[in-house]
């Protein structure tokens, strides 16, 4: 079986600051794996260069959308729309939802790069566009029952409670219909009871969608409990990969994390 996802060598400079070096990871298909690391060590700046916010310096990212037998796609390069296109969504580590707009509207934003009709289409208000609409209005219904969310349809985004928030963003993202879902510190300033929830909403995409996922998370219980596998990034240099079990007893690893606890 081949990864859905292979990164190669990729390295990413700004002026003399080498934020990624050199690095590879490799997802496969339907796993759960986590980009672990201190505080600057390059993990969102990883996310912003497989999504095309940033153009690697060095490396390549290939993509293998359809399956594991089939060929890849480089996508180093593309814009963020067109990342996304491919199949590729994320979450952001700061919360970028439309505030002023309803729960709903926020998904169905997430739908439209996606459709047929696009932004001509809209323009133009054929009866396919409402077609379309209606199809996307039922979509973005579908995914907030997924998440747990319908209750809040119509509520403007900035008066969802803050772990709601977060799971918005992720209902967002799965609108673009990913074959891999990139999440950016997902359970930064949840509760107890909200992480254990995102844990189980996690599980359930995966299992339910045959969704992978890549998680930046500082939240080791969180990263220990959900993950198939681990890499650990220090100064944009991949420093260990492995099992919960590995990382747990890998000195490396150990070391770098020195006064922080990655025992959880
Ligand atoms: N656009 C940028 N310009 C210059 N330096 C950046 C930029 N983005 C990130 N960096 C630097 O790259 C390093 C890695 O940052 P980041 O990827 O945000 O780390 P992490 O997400 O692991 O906390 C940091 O030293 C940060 O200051
Ligand atoms: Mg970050």
């Amino acid at each position: 079986m081949k990864p859905i996802l292979e990164v190669n060598n990729l390295t990413m400079k700004f002026g003399g600051l080498k934020a990624i070096d050199t690095l590879n990871l490799t997802i496969n298909k339907g796993e759960i794996a986590a980009l672990i690391g201190p505080n600057g060590a390059g993990k969102t700046t990883f996310f912003n260069c497989i999504t095309g916010i940033y153009t690697p310096t060095k490396g390549d990212v290939l993509i293998r959308p359809d399956g594991t037998e089939g060929s890849t796609k480089r996508i180093n390069g593309l814009k963020p729309n067109l990342v996304t296109r491919k199949g590729l969504a994320r979450t952001f580590q700061n919360i970028r939802l439309f505030s002023s707009m309803t729960v709903l509207e926020n998904v169905m934003i997430g739908c439209h790069p996606v459709t047929r009709e696009g932004i001509l289409g809209a323009l133009f208000r054929g009866t396919r566009t409402r077609e379309e609409e209606q199809f996307i209005v039922d979509k973005s219904y579908r995914i907030l029952e997924k998440i747990g969310l319908e209750a809040y349809v119509d509520e403007l985004a900035l008066n969802l409670p803050y772990g709601a928030q977060r799971r918005l963003e992720i209902a967002r993202a799965l609108a673009t219909d990913p074959f891999l879902l990139l999440l950016d510190e997902p359970a930064a300033g949840m509760n107890p009871k909200e992480t254990q929830q995102l844990d189980e909403l996690i599980l359930k995409i995966r299992d339910e969608e045959k969704i992978s996922i890549l998680l930046i998370e500082h939240d080791m219980k969180l990263v220990m409990s959900l993950s198939e596998n681990i890499f650990v990034v220090d100064y944009g240099k991949k420093i260990g990969e492995g099992t919960p079990e590995d990382i747990r007893n890998n000195p490396v690893v150990i070391k770098a994390y020195l006064g922080e606890d990655i025992d959880a």
